[in-house]
């Protein structure tokens, strides 16, 4: 087998078009001319973003036995987010040009010519080195160099949902900014009700909302986009051990899915904020660079003492073992399902040429494959094949997500059934029927995605061959 194509050859021109002709991600309102940020997963890419979950959810609630989960609203009382500081201080530096009127984010066009401004510094910091470097600054619709004043843009996504005042946009209700803030109102709720004890988690996988400025890199930074979160409540001292294990385990939950090394990597924040013990993020190498998938951090009790302080709520928690109360400390792993979809595009998409044809091949880890399986009868107009074929089909679609397919011959089924990263074609011919050699009735030949190597198995193995 070939290696794999280096991430810099597979370009996001190359895997958005192919995501699009293969029915893995559509923009958003395209018969509309689209709307910015937004994106819809085709009949594939449901597939592949529900097996992103189902994995996920599998290593941190599953398998973990202090663990639980949670689905928390979208939109909540507006108190939460003003305790968590989104209302006061969720927002990007943005800058205006002069001559189109184009918002951008300041910090990225800064990036464009390799100066950082990092994330935690005030809009006066950031003036003054959008200042420094007006002259090399240009606008990336218009072309010119003629921006207003960076000033502050929130990100929280306003709603009159629930709200029926006249004038709703000056006391509006929110779409959630991040997933967690609903773990932690909720903290009370699942200790009072389950048998959790500190050190334990509360994992949770649902939308969450962002009026990013410049969305941009496909579907690396979205408008509405879905998080998988994880809090883990520990003791005050000890949670720099806790966050040392999640740490470890994070990066190791990539790596057991089957992704280079050489891909991911850490970045450490060089400013934390106040509140903060340490911040790492997973980078995987996007085909843009290395980029934010994940972040794992200590939050300390920030989270917690916010919103004991706004509810007037407590958040203690009272030891059984020791008796003590505290209120106890945050250690969170952060993911987008969207950046691990396009993570696990780029990792997998793979040309090869296989018996001298040319092909795409996507080498999806079984457990991501949208497909697990496809059914060929080998040709269409012999019904007697056709209802062998349909029989295999509701054998193996009882167990797995599998696949009927009877256009074309049987190359250019299993050509499209290797784009989309299938990794099994089970075809259903007259050896089968037992018409030709008696002692192959009632077996099928089973293809394998990467080797394009057949082997002859019977219909009542196939269940255990393919599990
Ligand atoms: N609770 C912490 C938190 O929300 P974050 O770094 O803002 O931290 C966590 O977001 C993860 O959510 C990111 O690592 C990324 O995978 C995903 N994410 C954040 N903003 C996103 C956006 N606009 N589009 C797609 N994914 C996003």
């Amino acid at each position: 087998m070939k290696e794999q194509n280096d991430n810099n050859i597979k370009t996001l021109e190359k895997i958005s078009a192919f995501a699009k002709r293969r029915g893995f991600v559509f923009a958003g309102s395209e018969i509309y001319g689209g709307f910015v940020g937004s994106f819809d997963y085709g009949p594939y890419g449901v597939e592949l973003a529900n097996n992103i979950k189902k994995v996920w959810w599998e290593a941190m609630v599953n398998r973990e036995v202090n663990i639980v989960g949670l689905d928390s609203a979208i939109v909540t009382n507006p108190k939460v987010w003003e305790a968590s500081g989104h209302v006061g201080g969720f927002s990007d530096p943005l800058v205006e040009c002069k001559e189109c009127n184009t918002r951008s984010r300041a910090d990225h066009l800064l990036e464009e010519i390799e100066v950082l401004a990092d994330e935690k510094m005030t809009v006066e910091e950031i003036n003054q080195i959008f200042d420094e470097n007006r002259q090399k600054l240009v606008c990336p619709k218009c072309g010119q160099k003629d921006f207003g004043a960076v000033s502050q843009f929130n990100l929280l996504a306003q709603t009159n949902l629930g709200n029926f005042k006249d004038d709703w946009a000056s006391d509006p209700a929110y779409l959630r900014g991040e997933t967690c803030q609903g773990i932690f109102i909720n903290f009370k709720n699942v200790v009072d009700s389950t048998r959790v004890k500190v050190p334990f988690g509360i994992a949770q996988i649902g939308k969450a909302f962002r009026n990013e400025i410049a969305p941009r890199q496909y579907i690396f930074r979205k408008r509405e986009f879905e998080q998988m979160e994880m809090q883990m409540f520990v003791e005050p001292s000890k949670d720099m051990e806790v966050y040392k294990d999640w740490k470890e385990k994070r990066m190791q939950y990539y790596l057991d899915l089957g992704f280079k090394a050489e891909n991911l990597r850490w970045h450490e924040h060089e400013n934390l904020v106040f509140y903060a013990k340490a911040a790492f993020d997973i980078e995987y190498k996007f085909p843009f660079g290395f980029k934010e998938l994940e972040g794992v951090h200590a939050r300390g009790d920030y989270d917690l003492s916010q919103h004991q302080k706004h509810s007037g709520v407590s958040m203690e928690y009272l030891d059984p073992y020791t008796n003590e109360k505290y209120v106890p400390h945050v250690v969170e792993t952060s993911v987008g399902v969207d950046r691990t979809f396009l993570a696990v595009l780029t990792e997998f998409y793979d040309e090869d040429d296989l018996g001298g044809d040319k092909r795409v091949v996507l080498r999806f880890p079984k457990k991501l494959a949208p497909i697990k399986v496809a059914v060929f009868p080998l040709l269409k107009n012999k019904p007697a094949l056709v209802e062998k074929a349909k029989e295999v089909f509701a054998l193996l679609s009882e167990h797995m997500r599998t696949e009927f397919d009877d256009n074309g011959n049987v190359g250019k089924r299993y050509r499209r059934q290797d784009e989309i990263g299938t990794p099994h074609c089970v075809t259903v011919d007259f050896e089968t029927l037992g018409e030709e050699k008696p002692e192959l009735k009632d077996t099928v030949t089973v293809r394998d995605r990467d080797t394009g190597e057949q082997e002859r198995i019977a219909i009542d193995d196939l269940l255990e061959y393919l599990r």
